[in-house]
């Protein structure tokens, strides 16, 4: 038997291909397309629950590459509706503040006032507008669906498909999982990337033995996987996802037994896996690996999750251009309930910002060295399935209609 660590995979592969014109996707004029095929039609995640903890709550959300700013709010009926932050009088933004909790949203430049569930319910000096009727100037809505803990919008008139036939298997493998969370971390940076080589650079493992060699030298690898082969890789119709196998002999260091010796350990501490100890909704640790240290997911097109035992990421690729991107990084844990918790968390948080920072080095490395125009071509391995999916995904869109 061979003891190296082989990766079990599960999708439909012939579809894919391991050559890919990456000088193509770094030119405007593809860029512009990707806008409206992929970003116009696909459903995005925009805004988390967390934000809206309870009725007429709203949070404003950002998407870049389609230039809009939306405001997500959970009406007075408890229902979740995204509008474009706009007001129907003269179009200014309607709500400045990121989120809040309140019954109304009035606008600034002329006051008129909207309910959380987007009809206009004031006018000021209204008797002076000869013909407005207030039920036809109600904010304008764009499609919205909560799944799990992410709210998803569509901007397609006519959504090709409902969000639970976007996310196909994905949707019914992750119940409850991502609630009853605490966010420890949220940050944005701004980078010089193109969005495809941004999102890259999260979905294979390939790299961690070299960007991530003094970071994380241990945490997965070992003797039975010197290569860190995913255990499991996954993909479906338009998403991917690997488990990651954590390395039996790795090391506890000083710092981790102190940070993590308080409270309960978080990544690069991997608890071993069972089914009464820690369950788990079926997606995660999909083959049920005893061995397991984290999974990644990318739902495409901006999202991609990292998910440990009792912890998760989720990190969005906004593009703002062929060569920028806006990385909006969320870190999420169990609730602290000590002390020691807190502890952990701030230690995670910190470990996880130096680990991230190596990744943002390559994505704009790599997008730079690209622009040279040296080479048209980047080739990928088996381990990097994700990106060939990523590709295959945006191609099929692209292609989909004129
Ligand atoms: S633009 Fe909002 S009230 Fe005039
Ligand atoms: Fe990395």
């Amino acid at each position: 038997m061979n003891e190296i660590t082989q990766t079990q995979f599960f999708g439909d592969f012939d579809r894919l291909r391991s050559r890919i014109d990456i000088l193509e996707r770094l030119k405007p004029e593809f860029y512009a397309q990707e806008v409206e095929q992929i970003f116009r039609r696909a459903w995005l995640p925009v805004a988390s629950m967390t934000d809206l903890p309870s009725n007429n709550c709203y949070v404003v959300a950002e998407v870049p590459p389609l230039k809009t700013s939306l405001v997500v709010a959970r009406g007075d009926d408890g229902k979740v509706r995204a509008f474009y932050n706009v007001c129907r009088h003269r179009g200014a933004r309607l709500v400045k503040h990121p989120s809040g909790c309140r019954k109304a949203l009035t606008c600034g430049f002329h006051g008129w006032t909207y309910a959380t569930d987007g009809r206009l319910i004031g006018v000021t000096d209204k008797t002076q507008f000869a013909d407005l009727d207030p039920e036809q100037h109600g904010l304008i809505p764009v499609h919205t669906e909560v799944w799990e803990d992410f709210v998803f919008v569509n901007f397609d008139p006519k959504p090709q498909g409902t969000l639970q036939q976007w996310l196909g298997k994905f949707h019914d493998q992750y119940k409850g999982f991502f609630s009853n969370r605490q966010r420890i971390a949220s940050y944005r940076i701004a980078v010089e990337s193109n969005w495809n080589v941004a999102i890259n650079s999260f979905s294979e493992g390939y790299h961690a033995a070299y960007v991530h060699r003094k970071t994380v030298p241990d945490y997965q690898g070992g003797k039975q996987n010197p290569q860190r082969h995913r255990a499991y890789l996954e993909i479906t119709e338009h998403h991917g996802r690997y488990s990651a196998q954590a390395n039996p002999n790795r090391k506890v260091t000083p710092v981790e037994e102190i940070a993590y010796g308080h409270g309960r350990p978080l990544y690069p501490s991997f608890p071993p896996f069972s089914e009464d100890g820690l369950p788990l909704p079926p997606g995660v640790n999909a083959s049920r690996n005893p061995n397991w240290g984290f999974d990644v997911a990318e739902v495409f097109p901006v999202l991609i999750w990292i998910i440990g035992a009792h912890w998760h990421a989720n990190l969005w690729f906004w593009p703002t251009a062929a060569d920028k991107t806006d990385v909006h990084v969320e870190f999420f844990a169990y609730k602290a309930e000590t002390v020691g918790d807190a502890l952990a968390h701030a230690y995670f948080r910190t470990r996880l910002r130096e680990v991230f920072r190596e990744d943002v080095g390559t994505m704009e490395q790599v997008t730079s060295a690209l622009k040279s125009g040296a080479m048209q071509n980047i080739m990928l391995s088996r381990q990097e399935f994700l990106l060939q999916q990523h590709y295959a995904v945006a191609d099929e869109m692209l292609r989909s209609r004129p």
